[in-house]
């Protein structure tokens, strides 16, 4: 098991990107996740490729790239280009997904499949063998700061089992409102990886959080 951790830069200062990415650089977190909106799959607009172009000269991590976007096949070689090494788009973002993750591969990058809310584990059934990761939401995509829904621990138990019994070799990483308070519940169900953006950026000491969350997970 490991317990990767995925600050993500949704919640960081962008007046002092630079300042903020040295910082994730320098602490024990593991990836960079950028969260990546469209205004018509979700109904904000974060940033877009000036910016990651940005972030990608700076940061000394993978690369963890949520795609908040309809028709993401379109951009799917560019966040090769951008040195992405984790790309994950939506389920319901997707008409012809296993099409997408092949593209993703195509493009030598780990393909993740991302639910939302209310989308049922057992629609991964047929997916799950193909994909390396699943991004469980548990929050509605498309702002940091929101509450952390709780039926998602059992969501990440029934991945679980489903990769299980799939005999799939896929992890499970969960983004939206995850903090020391709920991490250990999820790690406890099968996740391994997990996105952060205000329980890092809002803490007095962002690094300590990260530790923080780590140390409750054994590690
Ligand atoms: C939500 C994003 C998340 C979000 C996480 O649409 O996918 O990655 O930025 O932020 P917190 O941890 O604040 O929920
Ligand atoms: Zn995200």
């Amino acid at each position: 098991m490991s317990c990767i951790i995925s600050p993500s830069l949704l919640s960081a200062d962008f007046g002092n990107l630079e300042r903020d990415i040295e910082m994730i650089n320098d602490s024990r977190a593991d990836w960079f996740h950028l969260d990546i909106m469209d205004g018509v799959f979700v109904p904000n607009i974060s940033y877009g490729f000036p910016v990651i172009k940005s972030i990608a000269k700076h940061a000394r991590k993978p690369l963890d790239a949520h795609l908040m976007i309809v028709d993401p096949d379109r951009y799917v070689s560019r966040f090769a280009e951008m040195g992405v090494e984790y790309l994950s788009v939506h389920y319901e973002a997707c008409t012809h997904l296993h099409r997408t993750v092949q593209n993703i591969h195509g493009n030598g990058m780990k393909a993740g499949v991302a639910i939302n809310p209310h989308t049922s584990v057992v629609l991964l059934e047929n997916i799950i063998c193909d994909c390396d990761f699943v991004l469980l939401m548990s929050v509605n995509p498309g702002f940091g700061g929101q509450s952390f829904i709780d039926n998602s621990v059992n969501k990440v138990k029934q991945l679980a089992e489903l990769i299980k019994s799939r005999g799939a070799d896929c992890f499970i990483e969960v983004d939206g409102g995850v903090s020391a308070n709920n991490i250990k519940r999820l790690y406890d169900a099968g996740a391994t990886a997990f996105v952060a953006g205000s329980s890092v950026f809002s803490a007095e000491n962002p690094a300590a959080a990260i530790v923080d969350m780590k140390k409750e997970c054994g590690f």
